[in-house]
């Protein structure tokens, strides 16, 4: 099988070079690097000003939405003051949204509370069919206080569009829902600590169980690690449909590490695919 005139277009808008040779799909998977993605967020550049993106989520089970506004970074302290452990609200696992999302952005359960500019609790629809989970935020998001509006964001936004999903107020079927391991930036963009994960994971477990998506895409080391509890290679483990709460989980490349890798972008074009196979057969 070749790639049809829709697949190349889709690619094409995923930024995948025309001079892409036309295989098959299954010829690609087969040549599929084995792979780890290596550390996204932290080495993402930033070229341009984030983008002030209209879509603040779209509040349906929640309070009203209070505008995003960047906020004045604070100075990033020392890496001794990373380690520190606070206590984590309790109840999480009964929170509603509102105040889930109150407990984020009051979190002072590990020592990034203390260089964050802000929590970055997620964006999109409360009740999206499709749930995307990234590693953390970086300069740009801590100060937009939605996730992924660097470079890296800028290229999710084109894989979702490829496959006609927007971050962008739309029905639930349309508009998904963004989130990232980690709540607030690590100082200097270095990789989530073992015990950040593990402090922030009830936040991000409790979303998933909020908003009950039908599929799930992780992206990044990270975020595979965090919820397949599996130190595998990306390329081991994507391709296949994993459950993690009774949600069906595909893996794939992180988008900072297809900024560096583009040929690998055909790669997350079928991990896309295979998302909306597993939603196509649950609806
Ligand atoms: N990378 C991520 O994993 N998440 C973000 O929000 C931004 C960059």
């Amino acid at each position: 099988m070749r790639w049809s005139e829709r697949q190349r277009a889709m690619l094409r808008e995923m930024g995948v070079p025309p001079f892409w040779p036309e295989v098959s799909a299954d010829a690609v998977e087969d040549a599929a690097p084995v792979a780890a993605a290596p550390s996204a967020a932290a080495d993402v550049p930033v070229a341009q000003p984030a983008p002030v993106l209209k879509a603040v989520a779209q509040e349906r089970v929640a309070a009203p939405v209070v505008p995003k506004r960047p906020v004045e970074a604070k100075p990033v302290v020392a890496s001794s003051a990373v380690a520190e452990l606070g206590a984590r609200p309790a109840g999480i696992e009964q929170m509603d949204w509102p105040a889930l999302r109150e407990a984020v952005a009051g979190c002072q359960a590990c020592g990034l509370c203390q260089s964050r500019s802000q929590t970055v609790f997620g964006v999109g629809h409360p009740q999206a069919d499709w749930m995307i989970v990234g590693e953390a935020p970086g300069e740009q998001e801590d100060k937009m206080g939605e996730p992924f509006v660097g470079r890296a964001g800028q290229l999710l936004d084109r894989m979702l569009h490829a496959v006609g999903l927007t971050r962008a107020e739309a029905p639930a079927d349309k508009q998904v829902f963004i989130a990232n391991v980690l709540k607030c930036r690590p100082p200097a963009n270095r990789n989530p600590l073992p015990q950040e994960v593990a402090q922030c994971e009830p936040y991000l477990l409790r979303q998933m169980a909020l908003v009950q998506p039908k599929v799930m895409v992780a992206m990044g080391r990270f975020a595979v690690q965090s919820l397949l509890k599996s130190t595998e290679p990306i390329g081991r483990l994507r391709g296949r449909v994993h459950h993690v709460q009774g949600i069906p989980v595909v893996v794939t490349y992180h988008p900072a590490y297809l900024l560096r890798n583009p040929a690998d972008k055909a790669l997350a074009w079928d991990d896309l695919c295979l998302a909306r196979e597993v939603l196509q057969q649950r609806t």
